[in-house]
């Protein structure tokens, strides 16, 4: 009776496990900043309100506000002009247009398993087909050229790279993001590199594959993570041209434009000053010291080198789901590994976007449950 390619996913287990869950449970499973948005950005909007902002935008966004998203975009070598960036509602909106212009039914997209849980039902909606290329805890779960190379066909079509990723924390080299390029040159495909975790950065620089060869990536980013700004749902793409065309086709479509108020926002968080994004990244690389801490003994855990996760291995013979249903019910909130693919399974993801306090009792009642089995 339904669409068929919506039967190809469901909604995430985790529902069923909040379910579950003992009231005044600590959470450690939000993918979200616990800071609020900074206040020179929220005094943006209600000028904006102020100053009758309220109506539809140009489709692809206020002109200015692009050409902050180009001027970003220069500290990581990438140059864009105003036809190559697109705004959106949230990277969420960004993904999905990436593969809404570039996917025919039956193309093939690489993705990073474990990875962040849209990109297999993005690929369905669009009527591709997932290829899962694992990212392995011997490798600090950095994907390997090596392992992408195994895994394309004459039906590739895309790639997604996440650096730095969602659940594992970790941080592409610049050599890696090469290889990428290369392999996507010689057979014909795009990368879409969702970027959105590119302040939260604990080692290096970050890279995006767009400064090696524009033309054979899209870039999905946001305002979310970086200036704690998840509601306002505003994120944008830069790609070549033609494809930023073909993207803005269906945002006209599904969208129309970006929330008007959330785009003068992200105007004021993307030109005005920068110190809270250091001060919450310096806490977070803080508090992932103290997380760190607190696995030794515990757990096999990959030191992540971005984002405000960790996707420990506990030494436990439950599945990653039945040990997150215990922790649940023992008052920590986490998130399987298995949610986020299937070499996932064995891994639990947690977030240390939470204050200390949190995560210091969320251990002790961790500590007590691995140990227990
Ligand atoms: C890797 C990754 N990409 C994209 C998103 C989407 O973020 P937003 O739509 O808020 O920009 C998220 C959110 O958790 C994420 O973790």
């Amino acid at each position: 009776m339904w669409a068929e390619r919506t039967s190809h996913f469901s909604l995430s287990g985790i529902r069923e496990m909040f379910a579950l869950t003992k009231p005044g449970a600590i959470n450690l499973g939000l993918g979200q900043p616990d800071f609020d948005t900074p206040t020179h950005i929220k005094e943006a909007a209600k000028e904006a309100l102020d100053k009758g902002y309220t109506g539809y935008t140009p489709n692809k966004g206020f002109p200015e506000l692009i050409d902050a998203i180009a001027s970003y975009y220069e500290q990581y070598g990438v140059q864009a002009g105003q036809e190559q960036i697109i705004c959106t509602s949230g990277g969420s909106e960004a993904l999905h247009l990436a593969f809404e212009a570039l996917i025919n039914p039956g193309d093939e997209v690489i993705l990073p398993d474990p990875g962040f849980v849209a990109y297999a039902p993005l690929t369905h909606v669009a009527g591709g087909v997932p290829v899962s290329a694992r990212v392995s805890a011997d490798d600090d779960f950095r994907l390997q050229p090596d392992t992408v190379a195994d895994r394309i066909t004459d039906k590739t079509k895309a790639l997604v790279i996440n650096s730095p990723a969602n659940p594992t924390g970790a941080v592409q080299r610049h050599n890696e993001m090469r290889e990428f390029v290369e392999l996507a040159d010689d057979h014909d495909f795009y990368i879409i590199s969702d970027e959105v975790y590119d302040k939260m950065l604990y080692r290096g620089k970050h890279v995006s594959p767009a400064s090696i060869d524009p033309d054979r990536v899209i870039v999905v980013n946001s305002v979310s993570k970086t200036y704690a700004m998840t509601g306002w749902r505003l994120g944008y793409a830069i790609a070549p041209a033609a494809i930023v065309e073909e993207m803005l086709k269906v945002h006209q479509y599904i969208q129309a434009c970006a929330p008007s108020i959330s785009q003068k926002a992200a105007y004021a968080a993307l030109t005005g000053p920068q110190e809270s994004v250091r001060s919450m990244v310096d806490e977070f690389f803080a508090r992932r010291s103290g997380v760190m801490h607190h696995l030794k003994g515990i757990a096999d855990c990959v030191t992540p080198e971005g984002a405000f996760y960790v996707f420990p291995r506990f030494a436990t013979s439950d599945t990653s789901f039945d040990l997150t249903m215990r922790l649940a019910q023992a008052g920590v909130i986490v998130v399987p590994g298995s949610a986020f693919g299937r070499f996932g399974e064995g891994h639990v993801r947690i977030s240390y976007a939470a204050s200390q306090q949190s995560i210091d009792l969320a251990f002790q009642i961790i500590r007590e449950q691995v140990s227990a089995r």
